[in-house]
C-alpha cells in the first residue's frame, strides 16, 4: 500500500453530524475506507457485511474516529437478511440519510462456455440482486431523510471486459441506478453509481494472484500509472452523497485512473 494521505474533503457541504449512513461490504476494502470516510465527516455508520469479523473491526475503526457504529452480519443476497440489517440500522439510529451499496465478488478468468452456472448466479446475486434488495429496503428511509444513495459498479459497469457475469451484474448496477434514480427524481432523494477502476484491495489481490501478468498487468491497463487506493473511491461516494452533488442524479461516475477513457 502507498504512503500517501487522503484527507476526506471538508466545509458545510460535507458536514454530515447528526445523519446516518449505511456501507456494505465493509469489512474492508473499498467498504471500509467509504464507511471510515462517512466517519470522519461525522455521520454515524452501520457496516453490514458476511465477514463477521472484519466488520466488527471497521465499527471499532468508527468509533475510533468519534462516530456511533453498527455492525450487522449480513448475506446481502437474502432478502431477509438485508431487510433486518436496515431495520437494525434505523431501529438503533432513529434515520438513514445515506447508503452506499458496495458488496461485490470477482469473476475468475473464465470465458463464457466455460463460466460454470454457479458462477454466474452466485455473481450476479450478490453484484446484481443485493444492490437491488439493499435499495428496496433503504429507499423508504432514505427518501424521507432527503439523503443520497450510491451504488459502487466498476469500469465494467462502462464497457465490456473478458469476464462475462461480473461485467452483465455491473452494466446492470448501472441500468438500476439510472432507473431508479429516474423513478425518485422528483423527491429529494438522489441515487447515483461509482465506477471505480482497478483499486488496490484484497479482491484485486484475489485477482492479480490468478491472472496472468499479475499486479504489473493491473497496473498497465492505468493510464495514471498506478492502482487507486480505496479512500480515493471514498472520496467520491462522500462527494455523490453531500449537497455539493445536489443536481447529480443517475450518474455513472467514473473514478478510474484513466482505465475506461
Ligand atoms: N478493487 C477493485 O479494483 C474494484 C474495481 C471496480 C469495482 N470494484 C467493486 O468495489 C466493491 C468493493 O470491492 P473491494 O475491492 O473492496 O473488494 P473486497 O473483496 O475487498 O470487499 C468486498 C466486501 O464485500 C463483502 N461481501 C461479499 N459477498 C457478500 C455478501 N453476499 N454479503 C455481504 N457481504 C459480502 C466481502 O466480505 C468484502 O468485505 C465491489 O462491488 C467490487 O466489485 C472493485
Amino acid at each position: 500500500m502507498t504512503e500517501r494521505e487522503f484527507p476526506t474533503p471538508q466545509g458545510e457541504y460535507f458536514d454530515f453530524e447528526d445523519e446516518v449512513a449505511f456501507v456494505s461490504g465493509a469489512a474492508g476494502g473499498i467498504g471500509r475506507a467509504v464507511a471510515l470516510a462517512f466517519a470522519q465527516q461525522g455521520a454515524a455508520v452501520a457496516v453490514a457485511d458476511i465477514d463477521e469479523d472484519g466488520n466488527e473491526e471497521t465499527a471499532e475503526r468508527i468509533e475510533e474516529l468519534g462516530s456511533d457504529a453498527l455492525a450487522v452480519t449480513c448475506d446481502l443476497r437474502e432478502a431477509d437478511e438485508v431487510r433486518a440489517a436496515v431495520e437494525a440500522t434505523v431501529a438503533e439510529f432513529g434515520r438513514l440519510d445515506y447508503a452506499c451499496n458496495n458488496a461485490g465478488v470477482e469473476q475468475d478468468a473464465v470465458k463464457a462456455a466455460d463460466l460454470s452456472i454457479e458462477a454466474w448466479d452466485r455473481i450476479l446475486d450478490t453484484d446484481l440482486r443485493g444492490v437491488f434488495l439493499s435499495m428496496k429496503y433503504q429507499i423508504p428511509h432514505v427518501r424521507e431523510a432527503g439523503g443520497a444513495i450510491v451504488n459502487v459498479s466498476s469500469g465494467a459497469g462502462v464497457r465490456g471486459f473478458p469476464e462475462v457475469a461480473y461485467t452483465a451484474a455491473k452494466h446492470g448496477v448501472v441500468g438500476l441506478t439510472k432507473s431508479a434514480a429516474l423513478e425518485y427524481a422528483d423527491t429529494e432523494l438522489r441515487i447515483n453509481a461509482v465506477c471505480p477502476g482497478i483499486v488496490d484491495t484484497s479482491m484485486m489481490d484475489r485477482v492479480t494472484d490468478n491472472r496472468e501478468g499479475g499486479r504489473e498487468a493491473a497496473v498497465d491497463q492505468e493510464p495514471i500509472g498506478r492502482m487507486g487506493d480505496p479512500e480515493e473511491i471514498a472520496n467520491a461516494v462522500v462527494w455523490l452523497c453531500s449537497d455539493a452533488a445536489s443536481f447529480v442524479l443517475g450518474h455513472p461516475l467514473v473514478v478510474d485512473g484513466g482505465q475506461t477513457v
